[in-house]
């Protein structure tokens, strides 16, 4: 074995708060090799993790921060909605539930589009917190997209308020774009671009 050196390469072990096995997946991918994501239960966090702020900012930070205090591993929360100008940043945090607790996507397109029946301005965007405690230091990263909402549904991929949402500069919805095209320009792309950035 003279001259002959095995190089271990230490992986950063960083937990992202999430349970959905498709955002760790993905986030894996754009983080590399030199971080080891590992998921909630991984941690033995069973529990619902607390978003009781009233922010995009304060309920990612909230995520974070109980993880980290009850796993004591560093850690990621990101948290994410749909800002309304006419409608004073609506549904905003309240973007998963805005129908109410049955979370149903539908149901808060619906509203979304009645509440906005009568209104002109028809700006929006989606906006991505992230933040990342490690070893105690608290950083948050910033991810948003403008456009417009259109007054009916258009497409049927993606998620949550996507077929009513036209990014600036786009004729199409982001519910008729390809997974690959929204994830050139959208908010969690863009705030997951400046977490990757930091971790170098
Ligand atoms: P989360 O914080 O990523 O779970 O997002 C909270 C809610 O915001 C979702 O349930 C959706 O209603 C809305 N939302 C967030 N990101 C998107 C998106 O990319 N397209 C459509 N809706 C979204």
């Amino acid at each position: 074995m003279r001259g002959l050196f095995t190089l271990k390469i230490m992986k950063t072990k960083l937990c992202f708060a999430t349970n959905n096995a498709h955002k760790l997946e993905e986030i894996q991918a754009i983080l590399g090799n030199s971080f080891e994501l590992i998921s909630l239960a991984e941690t033995g966090c069973k529990e619902e993790l607390p978003e009781t702020g009233n922010t995009l900012e304060a309920n990612s930070l909230q995520k974070a921060q109980y993880l980290y205090d009850h796993s004591q591993v560093n850690c990621f929360a990101d948290d994410s909605g749909l800002e309304v100008y006419a409608l004073g940043g609506e549904p905003g945090v309240d973007s998963a539930h805005y129908a109410g607790p049955q979370r149903s996507h539908a149901d808060n397109v619906n509203l979304l589009l009645k509440n906005l029946a009568d209104k002109i301005d028809r700006s929006a965007q989606f906006r991505t917190v992230i933040t990342l405690i490690q070893d105690g230091e608290i950083n948050q990263f910033e991810g948003s997209i403008k456009g417009q909402i259109i007054d009916e549904l258009k497409g049927s991929k993606g998620f949550g308020y996507d077929p009513v949402f036209v990014p600036d500069g786009y004729e199409t919805t982001f519910a008729e774009m390809s997974l690959e095209e929204k994830g050139k320009i959208s908010h969690r792309a863009r705030a997951f671009a400046k977490l990757v950035k930091f971790l170098g």
